[in-house]
């Protein structure tokens, strides 16, 4: 009888049995009620495609380009350079630095998922992969080249004059490099984050506290922002809606401007592009400026500047474990 005694439960753990199983009970229906929303999911955000069409070949000649320091001005610079696969597709710099050694005005975006938005750059402005790549190429804090300087380098390398050849049939254009390297960039996608599989219909891929945090992304408002296949990069908004984020951040800069930067018109002032969220936790620091270092921060200053809110930190951080979930894999791996 003594014996048994000791393997009796006392009442202290017939308390904590009892309140076990309601936690467990309110936890079940909770995940049934998240699992309702379900279907609002899937119109507000697709899952990204497992596989994306592309031209093999341009698509591996647009690789090499991509990551050869040879084709920039001074042969010390390659794309790669920022857009780190190992780094989310950026570099984890709060400005990277351009060919000349000077800090450039924005930090480096993500390459990854960049053919599934119509918007491209921190204003929005770009509207194809092949005119960014221009621009970039042409650019003083890009490989600060020109044509005639690129394509003459390139005819003199005989890998890529036979490569373009193979492809194309005719000399070295703009056009061609243009293209190969816009191809490889939409090869970049990153299918398979925990987030997709539950738009796919895997509702265990994410847990209930994520749920719960993707249920305050909408609540909150930021789902009206950060929508569509990369939650984001359909649109451009002031920052802040709520008073003016870099004024109150002090030392303004000249980037700062947004949009206005390339049309001068007085209402684009401070109007950036609303970024795609994907694959987030990899590519801090945040904003067009680098100027946050943390999720967290990102996400309060989001709240603040805007939806005028405060956000709870106990809120902040489910939020935050939503995001998480947005992470892929690029060619079958996770990143
Ligand atoms: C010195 C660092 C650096 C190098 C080198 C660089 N980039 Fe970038 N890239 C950036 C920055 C910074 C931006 C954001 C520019 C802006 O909009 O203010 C950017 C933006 C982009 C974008 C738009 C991404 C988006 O989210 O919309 C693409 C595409 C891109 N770069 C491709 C390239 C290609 C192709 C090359 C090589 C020809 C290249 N980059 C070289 C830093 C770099
Ligand atoms: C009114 C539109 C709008 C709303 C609402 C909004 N955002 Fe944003 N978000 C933006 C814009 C615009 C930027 C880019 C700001 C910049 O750097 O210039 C941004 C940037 C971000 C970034 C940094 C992205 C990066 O690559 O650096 C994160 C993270 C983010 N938002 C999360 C959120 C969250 C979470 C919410 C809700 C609490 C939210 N946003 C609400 C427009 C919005």
């Amino acid at each position: 009888m003594i014996f048994f005694r000791q393997f009796l439960p006392t009442r202290a753990g017939w308390l904590l049995f009892l309140l076990t199983s309601i936690s467990c009970q309110i936890y079940a229906e909770e995940r049934i009620h998240l699992l309702q929303e379900y279907q609002n999911d899937v119109s507000l955000v697709e899952p990204i495609p497992l596989t994306v069409s592309v031209d093999l070949e341009k698509a591996r000649l647009g690789k090499l380009l991509f990551e050869d320091k040879r084709i920039s001005k001074d042969g010390k610079k390659a794309c790669v350079e920022c857009h780190l696969s190992d780094k989310g597709g950026a570099d984890n710099e709060r400005l990277s630095n351009a060919i000349n050694d000077k800090p450039r005005s924005t930090n480096t975006p993500t390459i990854f998922n960049v053919g599934l938005v119509p918007m491209l750059g921190w204003t929005g402005a770009g509207n194809s992969l092949e005119s960014v790549t221009e621009a970039i190429i042409k650019s003083k804090q890009g490989l600060a080249t020109d044509w005639p300087e690129l394509i003459n380098k390139l005819n003199a390398m005989p890998a890529y004059r036979n490569a373009f050849e193979n492809i194309y049939h005719q000399a070295i254009k703009p056009d061609h490099v243009k293209e190969v390297m816009a191809e490889y960039m939409r090869s970049l996608i990153t299918p398979n984050a925990r987030f997709d599989k539950y738009l796919r219909g895997q509702e265990s891929a994410i847990s209930v506290d994520e749920m719960r945090g993707y249920q305050l992304f909408k609540s909150y408002g930021c789902a009206s922002c950060h929508q569509g296949i990369n939650l984001g990069g359909n649109m451009t908004s002031p920052f802040g809606v709520f008073g003016n984020y870099m004024q109150n951040t002090g030392n303004e800069t000249q980037a700062d401007l947004g949009l206005f930067n390339k049309t001068k018109r007085p209402e684009d002032q401070y109007i950036f592009r609303v970024p795609g969220l994907r694959n987030i936790e990899l590519t801090a620091p945040y904003f067009h400026d680098g100027s946050v270092t943390t999720l967290d921060e990102a996400i309060d200053v989001m709240g603040r500047y805007m939806l005028g809110r405060e956000i709870p930190e106990r809120d902040i951080r489910l939020i935050k474990q939503f995001l998480e979930t947005l992470t892929g894999e690029l060619n079958g791996e996770s990143l």
